[in-house]
């Protein structure tokens, strides 16, 4: 284990799990309807690639980055910016929002709001994570991998100051090492 990681939250085997129980209730739910993935950039890269091998029928999928967290900083200020817009239409198409991770609902709210304006068909989401003690803007996770205690978590794709994505399991971290910053 990565001596920065106090301890796991979420194992390589749980991870398997959800990703394979997610793809099959996915490929049900979407069949005949080559929906647009969009995975938001970039915590739910890692999460996306797993959770499509997954899915057996035809689907498309697209990028985007947005922010709502500044720099050092592990609060949310509500302040959604994109970052990378999508290159696809989302005008009658059938949208899976893809996220890493769910915690005070800013960026979906957001999300989901201009994905509307922009004409989709339908809209939901996938989270792998679910911080639901966090939750102050109201929005339903459709597909949800694992839901999680209040606490900061970084690994299979999340990270802390950009480090930390490439672990495979989630983790939290020591305390010294935000304090030590
Ligand atoms: P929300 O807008 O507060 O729901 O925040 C969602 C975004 O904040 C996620 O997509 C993550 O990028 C980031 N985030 C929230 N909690 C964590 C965490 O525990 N670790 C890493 N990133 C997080
Ligand atoms: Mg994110």
């Amino acid at each position: 284990m990565n001596s920065d990681i106090q301890r796991v939250l979420v194992s390589e085997k749980e991870i398997v799990d959800a990703n394979q129980r997610l793809g099959k209730q996915l490929s049900e739910d979407y069949a005949g309807k080559n929906p647009l993935f969009v995975c938001i950039l970039r915590g739910a890269a890692m999460f996306m690639m797993d959770l499509i091998k997954n899915i057996d029928i035809p689907l498309e999928y697209d990028f985007m980055d947005v922010s709502s967290y500044g720099g050092e900083n592990t609060v949310s200020t509500g302040d959604v910016k994109i970052i990378k817009d999508l290159d696809t239409s989302l005008r009658d198409r059938d949208v899976v929002i893809v996220e890493d991770i769910i915690d005070t609902g800013y960026t979906l709210d957001r999300l989901i709001e201009l994905f509307n304006t922009r004409h989709a068909k339908s809209i939901r989401i996938v989270s792998f994570l679910d911080k639901p003690s966090r939750r102050i803007k109201h929005v339903h996770v459709d597909y949800n991998g694992v839901k999680i205690p209040d606490e900061f978590v970084v690994g299979y794709g999340m990270d802390y100051n950009e480090r930390y994505r490439n672990l495979p399991y989630v983790g939290v971290l020591k305390p010294e090492i935000y304090s030590s910053k």
